[in-house]
């Protein structure tokens, strides 16, 4: 349930007023924490921005032709990507913006108490998109899924629980570690390396 009249949609037919995003933050706090986690900002019709809060409890990877803009104005947050076939965790700080181009996968892992601002092209049916996931213990890539992006919504997540659940999908078939299912993002050690800590 929406706990404010706002509706992201209505910027597609009319020029809304401007918004002030801790205002709008504090009227949305509810939406911005598990599990929901994230709420739409605006929805267009050629890009959706959304408000993300953590913890974010994921660790699948997105993989898809359209670039992804990412501006995090509360905490810091690690946004793993996949680089020459190995993981490399990114930090994004408060703060900082930060741009992934078309066809890197990639898994943003959200702490507590943060918040950031993402986004995405809206892609049409017909295009497809991946959900990934990566051995924890040798990198490689031990599930691959395409959907078509008519969709991803509703069979994105139902995705996810089915590949958990399931040891011969799930296990990695290089070096034999299991992906198991995550629990929520308690903190991130930044420094002097990264060390994302769950709960
Ligand atoms: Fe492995």
């Amino acid at each position: 349930m929406r706990t404010t009249t706002h509706d992201a949609a209505a910027c597609r037919t009319k020029v809304l007023p401007p918004i002030n995003i801790w205002k709008w933050v504090e009227e949305h706090r509810d939406r911005l924490k598990p599990p929901v986690g994230n709420e739409y900002l605006y929805d267009g019709d050629g890009f959706f921005v959304m408000v993300i809060g953590g913890p974010n409890a994921r660790n699948d990877f997105h993989l898809s032709g359209s670039e992804e803009y990412f501006f995090q104005i509360k905490g810091d947050i690690v946004v793993r990507i996949i680089e020459d076939g190995k993981i490399r965790d990114v930090p994004v700080r408060e703060g900082e913006t930060f741009f992934i181009p078309g066809g890197v996968p990639h898994s943003p892992t959200r702490p507590p108490g943060t918040i950031g601002v993402v986004v995405e092209l809206r892609r049409p049916p017909g295009v497809t998109e991946h959900q990934q996931f990566y051995c924890a213990k040798c990198q490689g890539l031990v599930f691959d899924k395409e959907f078509d992006c008519a969709d991803i919504v509703e069979n994105f997540a139902q995705s996810m629980e089915d590949f958990w659940a399931d040891p011969a999908l799930s296990t990695c078939p290089t070096c034999g570690t299991r992906v198991t299912k995550p629990t929520p993002i308690k903190r991130i050690i930044f420094e002097p390396e990264v060390i994302i800590e769950r709960q």
